[in-house]
């Protein structure tokens, strides 16, 4: 299939290097000079989105505000893609999702997705894919780089949803483990205690189980950064009226732990809060 990755951040990066290993044929565009260029050997590099020739267009962007720039400039869907597929792989508000499912008709897709850059490019990674049933067919390709789809039907919105309540449960375990980090270094335990505890302990699971390492290295170099998390856990927050003292508390802590310093490294930075104070 020849698809055009536009955002080639963390993310994109990493689903441009799997689509190229699965032998799709790739133009790539990122915002800043830089990134599209370490695959110019492998990809057309595109001097603007509206050059893609694709069948599909992929958007892997940072946020809501990022997705509707590049979408839709002006408010438009934008007459270059007129012939294409569009695919959102962002992590965005249920609402923006609608917002391109009705600019782009029967034409748009959302497919978030689950997973960190290392599992998109080893095809580990799930997408969650909602819209209509004739694009989810056609794109059949694009769903065959990684392990497993989860099919959220026809609304695009519900894709969100999904994801939105996954990476809930995520970003708040690992703010409840960041604390578990910091009471045991506060009550006198060694890293390495403290690392043999969690790898230890029944409490974890697998998917807060892959930060210990991050959680205890001082420079916290991971692939998730806390602004993103924000991100993540405000539109979570905008799924329900219901009060939700636990993800808004672990929201204020992202959003803190970044404002002392901390906005480019992971989100096991959170085991740094207050330190810099
Ligand atoms: N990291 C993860 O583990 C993970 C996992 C699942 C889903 N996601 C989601 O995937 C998306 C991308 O995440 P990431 O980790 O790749 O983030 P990232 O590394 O911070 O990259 C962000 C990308 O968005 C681009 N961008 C930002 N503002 C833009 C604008 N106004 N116009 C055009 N491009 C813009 C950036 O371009 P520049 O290079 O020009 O700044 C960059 O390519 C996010 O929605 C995130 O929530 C991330």
């Amino acid at each position: 299939m020849r698809i055009a990755v536009i955002g080639l951040g963390g993310m994109g990066s990493a689903l441009a290097e799997r689509l190229l290993d699965e032998g799709h044929e790739l133009e790539v565009w990122n915002r800043s000079p830089g990134r599209a260029e370490l695959f110019d050997d492998r990809a057309g590099i595109l001097a603007d989105p509206d050059a893609a020739t694709a069948d599909a267009v992929v958007v892997s962007v940072a946020d809501d505000d990022s997705l509707l720039q590049v979408a839709l400039p002006d408010g438009a869907a934008r007459s270059a893609w007129a012939g294409m597929l569009v695919v959102n792989a962002s992590t965005v508000a249920p609402a923006t999702q609608t917002t391109l499912a009705a600019a782009y008709g029967g034409r748009f897709v959302a497919a978030p997705i689950l997973g960190a850059p290392h599992a998109v490019r080893s095809g580990q990674a799930r997408w969650l894919v909602g819209g209509p049933a004739s694009a989810r067919s056609t794109l059949a390709p694009l769903w065959a780089a990684f392990a497993t789809t989860t099919d959220a039907g026809e609304d695009p919105a519900r894709a969100s949803v999904v994801k939105l309540l996954s990476n809930q449960m995520l970003l708040v375990g690992v703010a409840m483990v960041a604390e578990t980090v910091r009471l045991g270094r506060a009550a006198g335990l060694e890293d390495d205690a403290i690392t043999d505890l969690l790898r230890d302990s029944p409490m974890l699971a697998p998917g807060l189980a892959n930060r210990i390492d991050g959680l205890v290295d001082p420079d916290h170099a991971g692939w998730f950064t806390g602004p993103l998390a924000a991100k993540d856990l405000t539109h979570a927050l905008g799924l329900g009226g219901a009060e939700s003292p636990v993800t808004t508390a672990a929201r204020d802590a992202y959003l803190e732990v970044a404002a002392e310093g901390w906005a480019d490294a992971d989100v096991t930075a959170l085991v740094e809060l207050g330190r810099r104070r």
